[in-house]
């Protein structure tokens, strides 16, 4: 490669006190990286992401009153004995990644199949982890049947036997349950924030009262969380101003919502920053509500990075330590799940690829495809064991 081509192909990464320049060893197939900036808290070249012993996640969250755990599919865990391995090893709570979802319960309006997530809570029990259902109410992951079948008419009946049946199988066994997921959007331009979904479509606002209560009812002791996404960095502030209002309606007419759940499917642009400052003030308004706070669904996606493996794990890692330091900051933080465990088996490679830049597989969890621990794992680590320890009373066990 001549020197000018050599030039174009420079990316500058400006990380923290110093410059990080990336050069040579980028051969994207095309010229499509923008300079990324990452302001981390330290400077990337220099943070060791050093960490004492070989605790597992599951043990380091444990011992400050943490709950660390992750999503995963049926298939992975039921055809991969190495990975249920490290599953249970490094997790202490389990959520299927789809297998409670409509789509997956119901295949034909009448009849509901629990067969895989029934193994799947079987899997949890069986290694000591808690168990953990995602959702009951969604825009999306509806079965084909449902827009010829639910109407206005008949939609109260069909979410209340759905929640009545699905919370009833597991009542008793389960940690939390996603009651309602990814309800705002102030995009849709409605005053009160909510997503124009089939359900607002059909029952009003009332559904997520409708939703909470029913969930309650069927099983007292699970801890029922608002699920959302969109939460974490500057820009995203009108859509928190939304979630805060909608939390407060719900609370103020009386509905059981007991915890938020952040989604944070983070990623790495000049755009996109967290202000450690904005997001703990935002957590500390809904710990003021009397709720407590789980991180969901955290992942980093690596896709704007460059192609050098070594360059993408550090940055990755260095924004799971400064976001989790940050957020665990909040003693109402009772929970971290990552979504997904292993790179080998994340939905990023369905849907954030770098198919169309380099076709190299993206980084974004803790071990790698062969299950080794990563730098991801290590800033996770150290993000636990410096946490400030929470008071047992504070985090939902059964
Ligand atoms: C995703 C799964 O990971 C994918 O395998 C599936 O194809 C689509 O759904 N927010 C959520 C999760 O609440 O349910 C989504 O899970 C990821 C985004």
């Amino acid at each position: 490669m001549n020197r000018k081509r050599l030039l174009t192909r420079r990316r500058t990464l400006l990380l923290g006190m110093g410059a990080f320049t990336v050069a040579g060893g980028l051969r994207h197939l095309n010229n499509q990286f923008p300079e990324i900036v990452y302001e981390g808290k330290d400077a990337i070249g220099k943070k060791n992401f050093t960490v004492v012993g070989d605790i597992p996640l599951r043990e380091r969250a444990a011992s400050k009153g943490l709950i660390y755990g992750a999503a995963s599919s049926y298939r992975a865990l039921a055809s991969n004995t190495d990975y249920a391995t490290s599953f249970a090893k490094e997790c202490a709570i389990l959520v299927p990644e789809a297998q409670l979802k409509w789509d997956a319960l119901r295949p034909s309006p009448n009849r509901f199949d629990f067969t895989r997530a029934d193994w799947m809570a079987k899997f949890a029990r069986t290694h000591g982890m808690l168990f953990r259902g995602h959702t009951l109410v969604w825009h999306k992951a509806l079965p084909k049947w449902f827009a010829g079948t639910v109407n206005k008419r008949n939609a109260e009946r069909i979410l209340l036997e759905h929640i009545k049946t699905v919370v009833g199988h597991y009542a008793g066994k389960i940690h939390s349950w996603d009651v309602v997921n990814e309800a705002v959007f102030p995009e849709d331009g409605r005053s009160d924030g909510l997503r124009n979904s089939p359900w607002l479509q059909f029952l009003g606002a009332g559904y997520l009262d409708i939703a909470f209560r029913a969930a309650a009812e069927a099983d007292p002791r699970a801890l029922l969380v608002y699920n959302d996404f969109g939460l974490n960095y500057q820009y995203e502030e009108p859509k928190r101003a939304a979630v805060l209002k909608l939390l407060e309606r719900l609370k103020s007419r009386g509905s059981p919502v007991q915890a938020l759940g952040i989604q944070a499917h983070l990623w790495c642009d000049n755009s996109s920053k967290f202000n450690p400052k904005t997001l703990k003030k935002f957590l500390r308004e809904i710990a003021n509500m009397d709720l407590k706070i789980l991180i969901t669904e955290l992942d980093v996606s690596d896709k704007n990075l460059p192609l050098d493996v070594s360059i993408r794990d550090r940055i990755v890692a260095a924004i799971y330590e400064d976001y989790l330091s940050a957020v665990l900051e909040e003693p109402a933080v009772i929970a971290v799940l990552t979504w997904g465990l292993s790179d080998r088996y994340t939905w990023l490679n369905e849907t954030d690829s770098r198919k169309r830049l380099d076709r190299s597989l993206v980084r974004p969890l803790p071990l790698d495809t062969n299950l080794k621990r990563k730098l991801a794992w290590n800033a996770i680590a150290r993000a636990f064991d410096q946490a400030p320890k929470r008071h047992s009373e504070q985090v939902k066990s059964e």
